[in-house]
C-alpha cells in the first residue's frame, strides 16, 4: 500500500497494523505454548531453553517447576494488584529489572529499565536491595549476579526464559574450536564473547586473555583484541561478529560451524583468517531482510532505517543506522517531531517507543513477527510467584554462577570496563 500524502496519523495505523507484541492473549496458553508448562507435572527445559541447540554446558541446570495452579487462573487485574502489594511490602529490599523486550504488563512493574549489561551495572549500584528479580533472560541475571553484591540474590521469574542464541555456543564446543585453531594456526587467538552469552563463556574469555563486548563497545573491543593477537574468535553472533569486522575493515572474516570438520574451512582458510565468526544468530534479529527495507521506503520516502547490528551484514547495510538497544531509544528520542522510523529490532520496545512519541511515525519493518519468544515468558503470573515467595522469606528460581565461573567471568566483565567500553 502506497502512503505518500497521507497524514503521520494514517500512517502510523496502516504501519502499526502488523507485527504484534503479545504472541498470545492468554495467559494460560502463553504458558503453555510458551514455556512448556502445559500440565503440573511437566517440567520445562530450564537455561538452554531454545530448540535444536546443546543446552549450556557448566551453567546451573536448574528447571522451571510447573506454576502452582492458584497463578494460572489469576486473571490480568489481580496478578497487577498482588504485584504492587508484593512489591510495597518488600520494599527498598527488592529491585525490579526490566529488559526494553519485555511486554508492557512487566516494564509498568519495573523498578529499572535498560539493554541486558545496563541493567546489570544499575543492580550494581543497588547494593542496599537484597533481591534482583531480573525480568529478562538467563545469561542477564547470569550477568547481574556476576556484578552484583555477594549479599544480593538475582532472581528470574521464569527459569524457561533463556536465549536461543546464547545457547547455540557451549563451553566445549568453543574450547574444542580454540584448541583447533592453536593447532592449526599456532598461539594468538583472542576469545571475544558478547554479553549474550552464558557465564562459562564470559570466564573462558576471561582465563584466556579475552574479553566480553556488547553491541554498542563490540567495535572498539575487536579492535583491542586484534592488538593483542593474530585474529579473533568472535562468539555466538555471526552477524554481529560480521558487522564488527566490516566496521574495523577486517577483510579476512571466516565462519566457524561447530558440526563441521575445522568449522567447514581449510587449513589455509583458518590460517588467513583474521575475525573467526561462530555460526550463532538471534532469530528475532535474523528475520530483518533488505526487501523489508525496501518495502519501507517505497511506502515512506522520508524514513529512516535503524536497525540492530544482529541483523545480517546486508541489512545492516542497507540501513541508515545500526546500533545497540540503547542507541535505537536514543535515536528516536532525539528525533524532531514528525520524524518516520522504521526499526529492526524486537516488538515490544518497539511498540514502546511509538507509544512514547506519537509525534513520530514509528514502526518494526518485519510485518509478520518478531517478539522474542524467550524474553516472552516472562509473563506477570511467574513475576508475583516470585515476588509472593519472596514476601513468604522463599527465594525461588534463584540464578548464582559458581564461584570459579564468576571470578573469571569478572576477569572478562573488568577487562571490558578498563578498556573504558
Ligand atoms: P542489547 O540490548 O544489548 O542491544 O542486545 C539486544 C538483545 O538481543 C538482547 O537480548
Ligand atoms: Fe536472545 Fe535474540 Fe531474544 Fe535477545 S532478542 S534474548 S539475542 S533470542
Amino acid at each position: 500500500m502506497k502512503s505518500e500524502g497521507l497524514t503521520l496519523e494514517k500512517q502510523k495505523v496502516a504501519a502499526n497494523s502488523t507485527c504484534s507484541s503479545s504472541q498470545t492473549d492468554d495467559p494460560v496458553s502463553a504458558f503453555t505454548s510458551l514455556a512448556g508448562l502445559g500440565s503440573q507435572d511437566q517440567t520445562s527445559y530450564g537455561p538452554g531453553a531454545s530448540f535444536e541447540v546443546r543446552p549450556p554446558s557448566r551453567a546451573a541446570m536448574a528447571r522451571q517447576a510447573p506454576l502452582p495452579a492458584e497463578y494460572r487462573s489469576l486473571l490480568p487485574d489481580e496478578i497487577d494488584t498482588r504485584i504492587a502489594e508484593a512489591r510495597r511490602r518488600l520494599g527498598d529490599r527488592l529491585v525490579i529489572l526490566g529488559h526494553h523486550y519485555q511486554r508492557e504488563e512487566i516494564i509498568r512493574h519495573a523498578d529499572l529499565r535498560g539493554d541486558s549489561f545496563k541493567l546489570s551495572q544499575l543492580a550494581a549500584g543497588r547494593p542496599d536491595a537484597e533481591f534482583i528479580v531480573f525480568c529478562g533472560v538467563h545469561f542477564m541475571a547470569e550477568s547481574a549476579d556476576i556484578l552484583s553484591g555477594p549479599d544480593q540474590q538475582v532472581i528470574l521469574p521464569n527459569l524457561a526464559a533463556g536465549c536461543s542464541m546464547a545457547d547455540m555456543a557451549n563451553l566445549d564446543d568453543v574450547a574444542a574450536c580454540w584448541d583447533e585453531l592453536a593447532r592449526v594456526c599456532g598461539p594468538g587467538t583472542i576469545p571475544v564473547t558478547y554479553m549474550n552469552s552464558v557465564a562459562d563463556l564470559k570466564a573462558f574469555c576471561g582465563e584466556n586473555g579475552g574479553v566480553v563486548c556488547t553491541s554498542s563497545n563490540a567495535p572498539a573491543l575487536v579492535e583491542w583484541a586484534m592488538r593483542q593477537g593474530e585474529r579473533v574468535l568472535f562468539f555466538p553472533d555471526e552477524h554481529l561478529g560480521r558487522n564488527t569486522a566490516h566496521r574495523l575493515g577486517l577483510g579476512r572474516s571466516i565462519v566457524w560451524d561447530p558440526r563441521k570438520p575445522l568449522g567447514g574451512n581449510t587449513v589455509e582458510e583458518l590460517r588467513q583468517s583474521q575475525v573467526v565468526l561462530w555460526k550463532g544468530f538471534c532469530s528475532v534479529h535474523e528475520r530483518f531482510t533488505v526487501e523489508q527495507i525496501e518495502t519501507a521506503r517505497l511506502e515512506h520516502p522520508d524514513i529512516t532505517i535503524v536497525v540492530h547490528p544482529e541483523c545480517r551484514r546486508e541489512v545492516v547495510a542497507a540501513a541508515d543506522m545500526d546500533g545497540s538497544t540503547e542507541f535505537i531509544i536514543k535515536v528516536i528520542e532525539e528525533a524532531p517531531a514528525g520524524s518516520q522510523f522504521a526499526v529492526g529490532t524486537e516488538i515490544n520496545l518497539v511498540r514502546r517507543l511509538q507509544a512514547e512519541h506519537p509525534d513520530k511515525l514509528i514502526f518494526c519493518l518485519d510485518p509478520i513477527v518478531c517478539p522474542c519468544s524467550t524474553m516472552y515468558r516472562v509473563h506477570p503470573a511467574f513475576l508475583c510467584w516470585a515476588l509472593e515467595n519472596l514476601v513468604e522469606g522463599r527465594v525461588v528460581n534463584r540464578i548464582a554462577v559458581d564461584d570459579s565461573t564468576r571470578r573469571w567471568a569478572r576477569v572478562a566483565l573488568d577487562r571490558m570496563l578498563d578498556l573504558g567500553a
